[in-house]
């Protein structure tokens, strides 16, 4: 009987078989490459925004802080964009007839606001909320990048769930002193930089609570500002209860920090953030 299929045939049969399995291997790397990219994730793309916005001129260039136009940030979950009422405050009078600022003109005038397109948008099914990072010591650049330096938003950072567990399972290298959360250029303490730290209360201790300063309280003339008018000098080790002050403590002492992974250790304790476990836990995300 003759062969209907020669040998060569098997040949083509084993290889068209690695083919197909090379394709869908590569097709795999592909989607994982693509689910990573910039073009899914949005990472640093500049949408085009009905007005131009700039961080840097307004934050740089005017010093305007984050929650003058977010208020919200440290209360809710949301941070908030500004409705139009923020900007007139100041471009009623300033830059009246530049035709950029048209579209605010109008807005003020309609009463419609402003289409802004939002930069980072996380999937509905993923649990988020500004206020519990931002009171428990992370500061805006750490996910949001140097955003005084930005002429035009943009996403930073992926936001990927890989993104957020690198975190969570190690946050105290990323932890800093409340005072600092809107210093867009915070670096940690380091030799040259000390950091010094003391908690204000004892017992129930909330970030609130922890006051660090960038100079050596111990030195003559160096004010700490949440005890002003206390007649004891900060770094003193009594403690008391004063008039305007009651129920506050007077700090026990300060501490010097002079690299972050000492002050990330002090103020995850302080700070009583969760362990890497419960952090990276799925219910703490996904609810
Ligand atoms: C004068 C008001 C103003 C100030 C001050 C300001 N912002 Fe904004 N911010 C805006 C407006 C308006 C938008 C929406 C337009 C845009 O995305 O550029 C925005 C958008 C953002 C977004 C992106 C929102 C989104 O769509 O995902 C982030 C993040 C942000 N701001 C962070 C900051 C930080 C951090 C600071 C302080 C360093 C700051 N902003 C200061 C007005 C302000
Ligand atoms: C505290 C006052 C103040 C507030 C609030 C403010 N601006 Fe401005 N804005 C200015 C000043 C001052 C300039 C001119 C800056 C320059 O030329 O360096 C400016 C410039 C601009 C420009 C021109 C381009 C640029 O960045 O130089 C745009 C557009 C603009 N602002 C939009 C807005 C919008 C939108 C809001 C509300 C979310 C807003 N501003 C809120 C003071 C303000
Ligand atoms: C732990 C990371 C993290 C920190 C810290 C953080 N943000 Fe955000 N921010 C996000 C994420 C994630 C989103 C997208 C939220 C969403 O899509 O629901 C976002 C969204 C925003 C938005 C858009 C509006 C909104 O609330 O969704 C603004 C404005 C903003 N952040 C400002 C700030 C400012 C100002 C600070 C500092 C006080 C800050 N963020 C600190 C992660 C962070
Ligand atoms: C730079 C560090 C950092 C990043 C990035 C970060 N987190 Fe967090 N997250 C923290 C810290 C610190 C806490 C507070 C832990 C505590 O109090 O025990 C926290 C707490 C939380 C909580 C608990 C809130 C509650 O009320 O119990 C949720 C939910 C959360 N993060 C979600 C996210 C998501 C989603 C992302 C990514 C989009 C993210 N985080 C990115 C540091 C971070
Ligand atoms: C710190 C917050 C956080 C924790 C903890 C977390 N996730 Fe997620 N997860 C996210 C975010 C953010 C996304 C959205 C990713 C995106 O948009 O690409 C996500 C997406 C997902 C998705 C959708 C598919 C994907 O990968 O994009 C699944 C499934 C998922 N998570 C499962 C889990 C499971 C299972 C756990 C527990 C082992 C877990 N997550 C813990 C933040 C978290």
């Amino acid at each position: 009987m003759a062969q209907v299929f020669d040998r060569s045939s098997n040949a083509l049969a084993r290889f068209s078989l690695v083919l197909t399995g090379l394709i869908v291997i590569s097709l795999g790397v592909a989607l994982d490459q693509l689910q990573r990219s910039p073009w899914v994730t949005r990472q640093g793309q500049r949408p085009d925004q009905p007005i131009p916005f700039s961080h840097k001129h307004h934050v740089e260039g005017l010093g305007l802080q984050c929650q003058y136009c977010h208020v919200q940030v440290e209360k809710a979950a949301y941070a908030g964009i500004p409705p139009t009422k923020t900007c007139i405050n100041c471009h009623a009078q300033i830059w009246t007839n530049a035709q950029l600022l048209e579209p605010v003109r109008q807005s003020w005038a309609t009463g419609a606001s402003i289409q802004w397109i939002r930069v980072h948008d996380l999937p509905d099914y993923v649990y988020f909320n500004h206020d519990i990072h931002v009171n428990k010591g992370i500061g805006c650049a750490s996910c949001h990048g140097r955003v005084d330096e930005m002429p035009l938003m943009y996403q930073q950072n992926t936001l990927q769930m890989e993104w957020c567990l690198n975190c969570h399972r190690n946050p105290a290298v990323n932890l800093r002193p409340v005072a600092e959360i809107y210093n867009m250029a915070w670096a940690g303490p380091s030799s040259d930089k000390p950091v010094w730290c003391s908690s204000t209360t004892k017992g129930g201790a909330t970030a609130q609570n922890v006051s660090c300063v960038s100079s050596d309280p111990g030195k003559n003339g160096v004010e700490v500002a949440s005890l002003e008018g206390a007649p004891e000098g900060p770094g003193k080790t009594k403690s008391s209860t004063l008039g305007p002050l009651m129920g506050v403590t007077v700090p026990a002492s300060y501490q010097k920090f002079t690299s972050q992974a000492d002050l990330g250790k002090y103020l995850t304790s302080q700070y009583h953030i969760r362990t890497p476990n419960e952090l990276s836990s799925c219910e703490t995300c996904h609810r």
